[in-house]
């Protein structure tokens, strides 16, 4: 795994958005996997500004929500898919129809997971995931078979907990749909991001710990062409 460490956020922000440009220039029609959570908002900001003032369109890209919560309104603001179109593809050129999401709240989960198994179908170009507190990579948690597709996840304690932190309100989210494993370290390209202090524990064991599904962000390390970045003090225990 490739390592790029930062001086500052901002140096993050911008290192980030550079190499995402190159991608996008390198193949308008980027197929993405895109997280939501905290970690990537302001990138997701910088980028649609950028993109726009280097002329770069995403009119032929392609955006998957990499998760979502059940059990909330289809308009919560903590949703994966709400959140990445109020930061992102809302200031972005993408159409609508290629903004891909998970309709969690659909009477036949199976079949919505089929679905969106199916329409990821060649794969990912780009995935960009945070780290989570637990390791875990979107709603993939400690155990999960990195052979697993879309599918209905109960969530760990610690991610319920997490969960507030997007949430107006105490009805916390208890499970999810999210892409699975095989997808997500089957992409062509994969970044982790990571800023903060809060993150430098995980992300020493992420990088310099045994690779193990216990620990799913370590997983990543068997993927050909992935990157790590971290702000100076998410790296502080590197
Ligand atoms: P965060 O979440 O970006 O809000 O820290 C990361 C995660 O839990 O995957």
């Amino acid at each position: 795994m490739n390592l790029h460490k930062f001086d500052s956020e901002a140096a993050w922000i911008r290192g980030v958005v550079c190499c995402w440009l190159d991608r996008l220039r390198a193949n308008p029609r980027l197929r993405m996997c895109l997280t939501s959570g905290h970690t990537p908002l302001p990138i997701y900001e910088a980028m649609a500004r950028a993109a726009t003032q280097a002329g770069l369109s995403f009119r032929r890209a392609e955006v998957f929500a990499l998760d979502d919560y059940g059990g909330l309104a289809r308009d919560d603001k903590g949703r994966c898919q709400n959140m990445l179109r109020r930061h992102f593809v809302s200031r972005t050129d993408l159409p609508e129809r290629r903004f891909h999401t998970i309709d969690t709240e659909a009477n036949e989960l199976r079949k919505v997971c089929r679905d969106y198994d199916r329409r990821i179908g060649s794969g990912f170009d780009l995935v960009i995931l945070g780290i989570g507190l637990n390791g875990h990579l979107g709603l993939n948690e400690p155990g999960s078979s990195p052979r697993s597709g879309t599918r209905r996840v109960e969530l760990h304690a610690s991610t319920v907990t997490a969960s507030a932190k997007y949430l107006a309100h105490a009805n916390l989210p208890t499970w999810g749909v999210g892409v699975g494993l095989k997808h997500l370290l089957g992409a062509r390209e994969l970044w982790l991001l990571a800023n903060g202090p809060k993150k430098a524990r995980i992300v020493r064991r992420t990088l310099k710990g045994a690779v193990s599904v216990q620990l799913p962000a370590s997983l990543v390390r068997r993927h050909g062409n992935a990157s790590l970045f971290v702000d100076a003090t998410a790296g502080a225990r590197l």
